[in-house]
């Protein structure tokens, strides 16, 4: 209570803001003493915002604690009347501080839109319960598939096939048992083996990858391992945080430098997707101008990793693609069933440069150069689009169209992710 009174006065008054770090630090003690149960009791106005009534059927509540400090805010958080943002949206623009202080802008995400969860949910328990509302958890819980996965030492494929996403469409052994290595909302245990998982933290995990594995894709290939994703911060329920970026569609009338770079970068990410040394071959079965985006120093990732799909190169083609996918609940959490899934067979490197050619570049590069450039930019576009009849052609295309742009692209602090080595090479 007095830590909302407060705030909503917190520009004009000084003395509040010491008052304020006053209360936060006896909560702060508090908190630690008896768990968080204090700190979510004064903050209840968001919990079916963020969903975190619907856990352990959520993403996890290892953000919970900055959002209930306000270390992450959403645009309005402080606002006189705690208006929270529209419910709708899938994405929202936030700020994240570690100390109160200094503030990064970042992103909020829900797995899959607020109404497609409320039908989901809704939809779960009118078929099991004939009620409009009920613990989604206790019914996911009695499954078949659940009850496999709390005996399961190791995820082996068959726990998780029939789930909708396409990123677990053709799992190898090897990537599941990243997931479990990996896998940030638990103490990382580094062992393949789920021991150090309890089965809130199975459910919680399971619940993830089948709506939506991209907060799962950004805690097992982090940044800062090379991987062109954004930094995975935590997750509160059904929300979860990420590194904010803009997206490339409001990058269109950018001016001709920051086009080539962001162009070079696309198709080198797109090339690094497909060869790299862990041999991980990862493919689009989408894009559009919100799928990659820009870091504030001007570095290119890939912004959402929901239309990704991955192929592990070390296993044998044959093994790639499973026949039989049995369905189940869990396969029907964020989508109508059955899911409409890409099948792994035929997946080539050529797809991923073909859709960046479609849907993205005309949009960056038309228009920009003089007159010879724009032309042969213009042909490339022209032949990478329709006609890339091998994936080796597929990259002697790429490989040109960067050595046409790579005299455009300028060395100047805009481009803070290579600036100033770029001066010396
Ligand atoms: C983040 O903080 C900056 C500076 O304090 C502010 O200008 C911006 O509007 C904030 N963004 C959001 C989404 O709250
Ligand atoms: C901007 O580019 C994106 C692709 O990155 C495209 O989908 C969108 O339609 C473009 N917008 C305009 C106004 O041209
Ligand atoms: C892959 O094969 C399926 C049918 O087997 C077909 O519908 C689909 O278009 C193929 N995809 C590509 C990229 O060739």
């Amino acid at each position: 209570m007095f830590f909302w009174i407060c705030s909503s006065f917190l520009q004009k008054f000084y003395f509040c803001v010491s008052f304020l770090i006053i209360i936060m630090e006896r909560e702060n003690v508090g908190a630690t003493n008896s768990s968080d149960s204090k700190l979510k009791s004064s903050y209840n106005f968001g919990k079916s915002f963020l969903g975190l009534d619907k856990c352990n059927a959520c993403i996890g509540t290892s953000a919970c604690k900055k959002f209930f400090k306000e270390e992450i805010r959403f645009q309005n958080w402080l606002a006189p009347h705690l208006r929270l943002p529209p419910a709708d949206l899938q994405r929202y623009a936030g700020n994240h501080s570690d100390d109160g202080e200094s503030w990064r802008p970042v992103e909020i995400y829900r797995l899959s839109s607020k109404s497609q969860h409320d039908l989901a949910d809704k939809r779960i328990c009118s078929t099991f319960t004939k009620k409009k509302l009920c613990s989604i958890e206790m019914i996911l819980k009695k499954t078949k598939r659940f009850q496999k996965w709390k005996t399961a030492k190791r995820l082996t494929p068959d726990l998780v096939q029939g789930l909708p996403v396409q990123f677990l469409r053709c799992p190898s052994q090897r990537l599941l048992d990243r997931i479990i290595r990996r896998y940030t909302e638990v103490f990382d245990a580094c062992s393949v083996y789920m021991t150090h998982l309890t089965d809130k933290d199975k459910m919680r995990l399971l619940y993830t990858l089948s709506v939506n594995a991209h907060p799962i894709v950004l805690q097992i290939f982090p940044g800062a391992e090379g991987w062109p994703f954004p930094k995975y911060l935590g997750s509160c329920g059904r929300l979860f945080v990420s590194t904010s970026s803009h997206p490339l569609i409001s990058l269109n009338d950018s001016a001709p430098e920051i086009a080539a770079d962001l162009v070079y970068q696309l198709l080198q990410t797109i090339h690094h997707l497909s060869n790299n040394d862990l041999n991980y071959f990862f493919y689009f079965t989408q894009i559009d101008g919100s799928t990659f985006g820009t870091f504030s120093d001007g570095r290119l990732f890939v912004r959402d990793t929901s239309s990704l799909g991955i192929i592990d190169l070390q296993n044998e083609k044959s093994d790639r693609d499973r026949n039989i996918e049995e369905t189940d609940l869990f396969s029907c959490l964020s989508s109508d069933c059955p899911p409409i899934l890409s099948s792994c067979s035929n997946i080539t490197e050529r797809q991923n440069l073909i859709l960046v050619c479609k849907n993205i570049l005309p949009y960056l590069l038309s228009g920009k150069f003089p007159g010879s450039t724009q032309q042969e930019i213009d042909k490339f576009i022209g032949v990478c689009s329709n006609n890339l009849i091998n994936d080796l052609e597929a990259w002697k295309i790429s490989e040109k169209l960067m050595n046409i742009l790579r005299p455009w692209r300028a060395c100047d602090p805009r481009f803070a992710y290579r600036y100033p080595e770029c001066k010396y090479s």
